[in-house]
């Protein structure tokens, strides 16, 4: 077979192989193969096994030597805040001297204060600034991406930030996925008049975005945000639109969203921080994958992690994301997401590694395309300057990454000796 570039002599070569997503003990099954080889055919995979297999199979117009390197499939972030505008240090400095971010949400600071900067911007500066951070997720890994609204909270608002969405999506090498979430806070002029704001999100916005290209649609579902009964509205009427469902279910108040998600089929349910057992075995029974965004109580200085390794006996399907956004979590690397999850969630470094490809894509819907190196899934693979994939969990701060392929193409040099 004639193809286009032929990886091998890989030393561990990750393939994640699995016909559904990874549950329990099979989270720890990355399809690992010594002296791997990948060799791709116009941007999809074209042959996995050992190099000396897929050598004697391929006629390659390029060849790279992966001895000594991991290669793995790009890092997919189910859930992230890349577009707005601004920064909110000076709220995380409120943090430090023992400000709390609910309290700073209710002053009106929090999602306020960056919904304020991002309705100030132009396209062209959201993009700008969204621009930068996508840049460094490539280079730290993440091939695809998912990105929500919820910083314009008006029709016209929201639209520009899906515009921005699909603009990035259609300009830089990173898949993204929208999800409409103009569910993320009561904007100031309806403060007391939320019902009406919630008609409005419902009957005008939400078909708009339908129409605009969203995927998804989510809710922040918590105490100072929105109620379960209001939640339950937003995501039937998004159901109703054909959208997929998410949620931002119990990141600080237990309010029943988990089960909620359960029950309306929703493809995740986001952060589970204090989620009841009796929920989480709801959403193993429902197949909901759980979301799981350590980054965040680490950004709020928090003491409360999800509980992944309860989720993973029970049999859930365990994504892991970044949850990049500016007030609580302001972190483009999926690299350090593994970290924390294996200090602060007792995560092994293949669960955690698998949480970040095949299953953070079925948060996406995404599998089919995305999330392991299988022959006919899209050429989206990392080189990793190490010969161990546990470097991933055990070293952290830096940056493991050493080449980024995007559907076949170089899209992140850092020359590979
Ligand atoms: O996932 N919880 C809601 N949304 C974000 C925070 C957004 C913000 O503070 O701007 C989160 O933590
Ligand atoms: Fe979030």
């Amino acid at each position: 077979m004639r193809v286009d570039l032929l990886i091998h002599s890989a030393g561990q070569l990750l393939t994640i192989a699995s016909p559904g997503p990874k549950t329990g003990p099979a989270m720890s099954d990355l399809g690992l193969i010594e002296d791997g080889a990948l060799a791709i055919k116009d941007g999809r995979i074209a042959l996995v096994g050992k190099s000396k297999e897929v050598r004697a199979q391929a006629e390659a117009k390029e060849e790279l030597d992966a001895s000594g390197r991991v290669v793995m499939p790009g890092f997919v972030d189910p859930h992230t805040h890349l577009v707005f505008a601004g920064s909110r240090a000076d709220e995380f400095e409120m943090r430090l001297k023992g400000a709390t971010y609910l309290e700073i949400m209710a002053a009106g600071g929090g999602i306020m204060s960056t919904v304020r900067a991002t309705r100030q911007a132009t396209v062209e500066e959201l993009l700008a600034e969204s621009w930068q951070r996508v840049d460094r997720m490539l280079a730290y890994g993440t091939t695809t991406a998912e990105v929500k609204t919820g910083y314009g909270l008006n029709m016209a608002q929201e639209l520009k930030m899906l515009q921005a969405i699909k603009s990035l999506d259609r300009t830089h090498p990173v898949d993204l996925v929208a999800t409409f979430l103009g569910a993320h806070a009561i904007p100031e002029e309806y403060k007391g008049r939320n019902e009406e704001y919630l008609d409005v999100v419902v009957k005008e916005m939400l078909p708009q975005a339908a129409q605009e290209g969203a995927c998804f649609c989510d809710v922040f579902c918590d105490e100072g945000a929105f109620t379960l009964a209001q939640s339950r509205r937003i995501l039937e009427a998004a159901k109703a639109w054909g959208l997929g469902l998410k949620i931002h279910a119990d990141e600080f108040k237990t309010l029943g969203g988990a089960a909620l998600a359960a029950e309306l089929g929703a493809t995740s349910a986001d952060h589970l921080i204090c989620t009841p057992e009796e929920e989480l075995r709801l959403l193993a029974e429902a197949g909901t994958v759980a979301v799981l965004l350590p980054g965040t109580p680490f950004g709020l200085g928090g003491e409360h992690y999800a509980p992944a390794r309860r989720m993973i006996e029970l049999g859930l399907r365990v994504a892991l994301g970044t949850d990049l956004n500016p007030g609580t979590c302001w972190c483009e690397s999926m690299q350090f997401v593994i970290a924390l999850a294996a200090r602060k969630m007792g995560m092994t470094p293949a669960e955690a590694i698998v949480a970040s490809t095949l299953n953070a894509a079925y948060a996406l819907e995404k599998s089919a395309e995305v999330g392991s190196l299988e022959v006919g899934k899209k050429a989206d693979i990392l080189i990793l300057e190490t010969s161990d994939y546990r470097d991933l969990a055990y070293r952290f701060g830096g940056n493991l990454v050493a080449r980024v392929f995007k559907g076949g193409q170089s899209v992140w040099p850092k020359e590979v000796d």
